[in-house]
């Protein structure tokens, strides 16, 4: 039988639940020529979302094209402007031997040789393996607008984990260039995701940068219990099984409605059980979810520094004032700057965020297994 929750893959038709705001917020500004910096910690669902926003525009409005770039993968300048270019192609062509004829049509003086495929997938993928000199780099960048005008069509440029590309030597260089000439164009728009969220802050929300008020940011919210409870009931009913609403809730409740979480979670449940939900059920399944995340918590913590995994400690008691000399005392903390810095070191690996003002663990799993420790 087919579990009806999932996880590790994008949430999808039936399994992709609520966001109805969310889609038409992204919808509405895409389509409308404004740029969207989409942030969420880690695996709330925003590929998801973008994904399933762009297939109802695409189904609304005929006249757009979708490419996704997952910037994750990137490791260099060349494969950036490689990938946009392919990226780019390949959606607004649409069928193999038409993305082999846009490419040599546009980009051909830059090519020496191309290679498309469709594959085995649907998915068309084209491989424009080229060294970009400084000149083609912004043609390539004004590629989208080209395209569309000639095809009279839209086309909106996803870039996913886009603070990624931060990390290449050339990207201050990279940054100029796809800031002048991006701002100019009227029927490309772009929608930048990350799960970092200081460092997506600091792309667009800084004066001093390039992309200063480039794009609208949106902090994605949760999807909330009220409407994971049924989703969680609907499961269970519809695998001739049964979950009692108030089971539902405590699945929401230890999870804290973390998307991915509330997939494992209400999976284990869900397969530990032949008929009716119990409360064994439920601990047996808890533990569970705690076991299989563990080695990656232990992997993350062991890479950090004593004195920060005092800190976390310090958070996870509920410590308001880290800097109070009973609290440096008591748990090691050190002096003011290394309390500084690991602050800052902690929120930008995602271990802790700050919540109306004070700190707390960010992962709902972490912080259950870190406190039996
Ligand atoms: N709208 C939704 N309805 C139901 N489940 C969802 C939804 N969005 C996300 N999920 C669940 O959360 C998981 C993570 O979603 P997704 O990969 O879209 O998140 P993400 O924010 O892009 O994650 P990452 O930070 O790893 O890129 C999915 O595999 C799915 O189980
Ligand atoms: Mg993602």
């Amino acid at each position: 039988m087919d579990s009806p929750f999932q996880f590790g893959t994008l949430a999808t038709d039936k399994n992709f639940i609520d966001r109805v705001e969310d889609r038409k917020q992204l919808k509405q500004m895409l389509s409308s020529n404004i740029n969207v910096a989409l942030i969420s910690p880690r695996r709330w669902g925003k590929s998801s979302l973008v994904k399933k926003a762009m297939e109802e525009l695409v189904a609304e409005r005929k006249e757009f094209r979708v490419c996704y770039i997952d910037a994750f993968s990137i490791n260099s300048e060349a494969e950036f402007y490689n990938a946009f270019a392919s990226g780019v192609i390949s959606c607004a062509a649409g069928k193999v031997e038409k993305a082999i004829k846009d490419a040599k049509n546009y980009l051909g003086h830059l090519l020496a040789n191309v290679t498309v495929s469709d594959g085995l997938s649907d998915i068309l993928s084209v491989n424009l393996g080229f060294k970009p000199q400084e000149m083609d780099k912004m043609e390539i960048l004004n590629l989208p607008e080209k395209i569309a005008h000639d095809k009279g069509i839209r086309i909106v440029v996803c870039i996913d984990e886009f603070q990624q590309l931060v990390n290449l030597p050339e990207y201050p260089d990279m940054e100029g260039k796809m800031r002048t000439v991006w701002q100019k164009q009227k029927l490309t728009s772009y929608c930048f995701y990350g799960s970092k969220k200081h460092m997506m802050v600091d792309i667009f929300g800084d004066s001093q940068k390039p992309f200063y008020r480039f794009a609208n940011l949106i902090f994605m919210p949760k999807i909330g219990k009220g409407d994971w409870i049924p989703f969680i009931c609907e499961g269970f009913q519809s695998t001739g099984k049964h979950i009692s609403p108030a089971f539902a809730e405590i699945i929401c409740e230890t999870v804290e409605c973390h998307s991915w979480y509330l997939q494992q979670f209400a999976f284990y449940v869900w397969s530990a059980t032949e008929r009716e939900v119990n409360e064994d059920i439920m601990q047996a399944s808890l533990k569970r979810l705690i076991d299989t995340n563990s080695p990656m918590f232990i992997s993350d913590i062991e890479k950090l520094t004593p004195s920060q995994r005092a800190m976390l400690r310090a958070i996870r008691d509920g410590v308001s004032q880290l800097s109070s000399e009973e609290t440096v005392k008591n748990y090691h903390l050190g002096n003011p700057n290394t309390i500084a810095r690991n602050k800052k070191v902690l929120q930008e690996k995602s271990f802790i965020d700050s919540e109306e003002g004070h700190l707390v663990i960010a992962d709902p799993v972490f912080k259950l297994w870190y406190q039996g420790r």
